[in-house]
């Protein structure tokens, strides 16, 4: 009997293992197996709601705390300013933002249809006082552990170059 009961578990186990993340709802008892889905990307179209996490939310209105008030983007991309805007970050930024997966921080792709220009700015210009006083950026901290935004002592010229270049990541 013990043996059947054994081999029923790992039976389950592997069937949802096989089946990523989808089957989490219906077999909530496997703690090990929801452990592991959490860490996959959520799909695509979620929900504008709180349960959403941070680094997925779309908040287009918040402009956040610091020197960027207000940051007009062209309708094209400046190739040229992307360009420099890929150097810097490169150097500055490559060590914790990978541009299509999470990492040490939230991957930047697709981050404008998320986040306001004047946010990102101010996110990168003025960070520590972004994670103390936005509440997205606050509650982006907690979603990764603690780990803060680093400041990187790029002048608003730098910033906005990675901001273009954040454009043409999609
Ligand atoms: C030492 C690691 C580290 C470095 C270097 C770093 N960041 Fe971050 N960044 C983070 C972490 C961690 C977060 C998420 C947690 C938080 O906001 O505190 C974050 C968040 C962000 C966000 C908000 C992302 C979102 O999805 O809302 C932006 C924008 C950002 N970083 C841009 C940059 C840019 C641009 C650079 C380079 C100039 C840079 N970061 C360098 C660690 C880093």
């Amino acid at each position: 009997m013990k043996i059947i009961n054994r081999s029923v578990v790992i039976f389950f186990s592997l069937l949802l293992m096989a089946c990523g993340g989808k089957e989490e709802k219906k077999k909530e008892g496997f703690s090990v197996n929801r452990e592991k889905s959490k860490t996959e990307k959520p799909a695509e179209a979620v929900p504008a709601t709180s349960t959403v996490p941070a680094s997925k939310r779309v908040d287009l209105e918040n402009k956040g705390v610091g020197p960027i008030t207000s940051l007009a983007l062209a309708p094209d991309i400046d190739e040229a300013l992307a360009k420099k805007g890929e150097e810097i970050y490169t150097q500055m930024c490559l060590a914790c933002h990978r541009v299509d997966k999470k990492f040490i921080g939230p991957a930047p792709t697709g981050i404008l249809e998320r986040r306001s220009p004047e946010w990102v700015m101010n996110m990168i210009l003025n960070p520590e006082v972004m994670v103390k006083e936005d509440p997205l950026a606050k509650e982006l901290m907690a979603e990764f552990n603690g780990a803060p935004m680093a400041n990187q002592g790029l002048t608003q010229e730098q910033a906005r170059s990675v901001v273009e270049f954040f454009r043409t990541l999609k």
